[in-house]
């Protein structure tokens, strides 16, 4: 088992346990963060993983901070498990998007549909990134067996001129893949900086989804 911590520069230097000196056993430290890698047996550590600069509000902050086990394939699992659901969630946009972009009718739901065409190229690439993570991370990527649908409120509405109902499956969707990606983003906290990188940047493009179509429902609640 190896363990992975994670130390930042206090007033006073770098503090690091056991007496270890970094810069004495030939590590470079250029920046304020280090993370280490503790390997068993071992009083000092094997390597550091990386280090990385801080923003000043950051720098103010110095706790320490006790990172996690480096090869815990049960946390691994778990993320793995929630960026299939996202990918899934993903791709059920994908078809639903695509279905209302085209089902719509009338000049009221030409802007609609025009957003909701754009979304389903961005919301493919957000699939794409995911099933990428989850290959890199030791995943499988699942089949369309295994998929179960849940978009109840996005579905296509009868009256096809219906764009409010349409605009309010896309919120319902937007904030469902928002809590999907926060949930990822606090579980990959000090253990997987890469997927929470990445789940970050995603949760950042949902949330821009969900506030432009809160937008139009406003305008389109109003006529
Ligand atoms: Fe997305
Ligand atoms: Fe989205």
């Amino acid at each position: 088992m190896v363990w992975r911590e994670k130390y930042q520069l206090s007033q006073d230097g770098w503090k690091f346990p056991g007496g270890f000196s970094p810069v004495q056993a030939g590590f470079q430290l250029c920046s304020e963060w280090a993370i280490l890698d503790f390997h068993p047996g071992n009083r000092f550590p094997g390597s550091i993983h990386d280090s990385y600069r801080v923003t000043n509000s950051e720098r103010e902050n110095t706790r320490f901070e006790r990172g996690s086990e480096v090869n815990d394939p049960a946390k691994n699992q778990a993320i793995i498990d929630e960026l299939i659901k996202a990918y899934f969630m993903e791709l059920e946009t994908v078809l639903n998007y695509l279905a209302n972009s085209v089902n719509l009718d009338g000049v009221r739901a030409e802007e609609i549909k025009k957003s909701l065409n754009a979304d389903v190229t961005e919301e493919l690439s957000h699939a794409t990134q995911l099933a990428n993570r989850i290959k890199t991370i030791d995943g499988v990527i699942p089949g369309s067996m295994q998929f179960d649908a849940v978009q109840a409120t996005l579905q296509p509405p009868a009256d096809t001129t219906d764009v409010v109902a349409v605009i309010k499956g896309v919120i319902d969707a937007e904030e469902a893949a928002i809590a999907q990606y926060e949930k990822i983003i606090r579980l990959s906290d000090g253990f997987d900086f890469v997927t929470q990188d990445m789940c970050i940047t995603l949760l950042a493009d949902e949330q821009q989804h969900r506030r432009e179509f809160i937008g139009y429902l406003k305008e389109y609640e109003q006529v």
